[in-house]
């Protein structure tokens, strides 16, 4: 899987994917990262403007269409030598729809996708509509930049792509299965601030292990996430209890 980023800030990006897991999968090759700096294709050669003020006015400046377009032109064409398929473009932005897991795992079986970051007030709407193909926020807030979105997104993104988690890290059993947060966890020693680990963990007894586990996420995220358990108990509802 090759990222795409087209961003103002690439040593952003580079530095901080390099590390820990997406450093050594792309390392390994499994995954790749190509931050492209937009202001490597302004054509004003003199100030290396990719800015400039929104028409109507209003404060701040917006990104221009022209260095992001160029940028574009020149990523898709490289991936146009590999393949026929057009890449998807996705736009980081708090106005599009909140990305999950649902979406990193549609994602992962891509072989190329581009990232858009914007900055300042934003980008000029006419590339939008010329090269993008989805509007994609990580969450209800405002951030200054699409950097870090974006890495979000790449890193939940990456860790599913085939190979990039060893066996012991690739749990099959993680949060957001079936709607589900993951159960609560627990390491040596079996006691500790004279809290013991739950006796039914050290038994030995696989299927009430299992059992344990299922009834502490519902729990879980009865607790923290009603909005998942709604899902959930839609999914499940509950046996009807059989008469006597
Ligand atoms: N850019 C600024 N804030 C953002 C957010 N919440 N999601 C995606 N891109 C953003």
């Amino acid at each position: 899987m090759n990222f795409h980023i087209m961003t103002l800030f690439p040593e952003m990006i580079q530095q901080s994917l390099s590390n820990s897991i997406t450093g050594r999968a792309s390392d390994k090759g499994y995954i790749s990262f190509n931050a492209v700096n937009i202001r490597d294709y302004t054509n004003d050669y003199k100030h290396h403007k990719v800015d400039d003020y929104t028409y109507g006015g209003g404060a701040g400046m917006l990104m221009q269409a022209q260095p992001i377009y160029d940028c574009y032109l020149s990523i898709k064409n490289k991936i146009s030598e590999k393949t026929d398929k057009k890449p998807r473009v996705i736009y980081v932005t708090p106005q599009g729809s909140v990305f999950n897991q649902k979406m990193a795992a549609e994602l992962a079986k891509e072989e190329d996708i581009i990232f858009l970051c914007g900055h300042y007030e934003g980008v000029d709407e006419r590339v939008l509509e010329e090269i993008v193909t989805e509007y994609v926020s990580i969450g209800d807030y405002v951030l200054t930049g699409g950097e870090l979105p974006a890495m979000v997104m790449i890193d939940a993104i990456s860790r599913l792509v085939p190979g990039v988690l060893s066996n012991d890290e690739s749990a099959m059993t993680e949060s957001f299965n079936n709607n589900l947060l993951e159960y609560p966890q627990y390491s040596r020693p079996e006691e500790w601030m004279g809290k013991k680990v739950p006796a039914i963990l050290l038994s030995g007894d696989h299927k009430k292990v299992d059992e344990w586990r299922l009834e502490q996420s519902i729990i879980r995220t009865k607790e923290r996430r009603p909005d998942l358990y709604e899902k959930w108990l839609l999914e499940n509802p509950p046996k009807p209890e059989k008469k006597k």
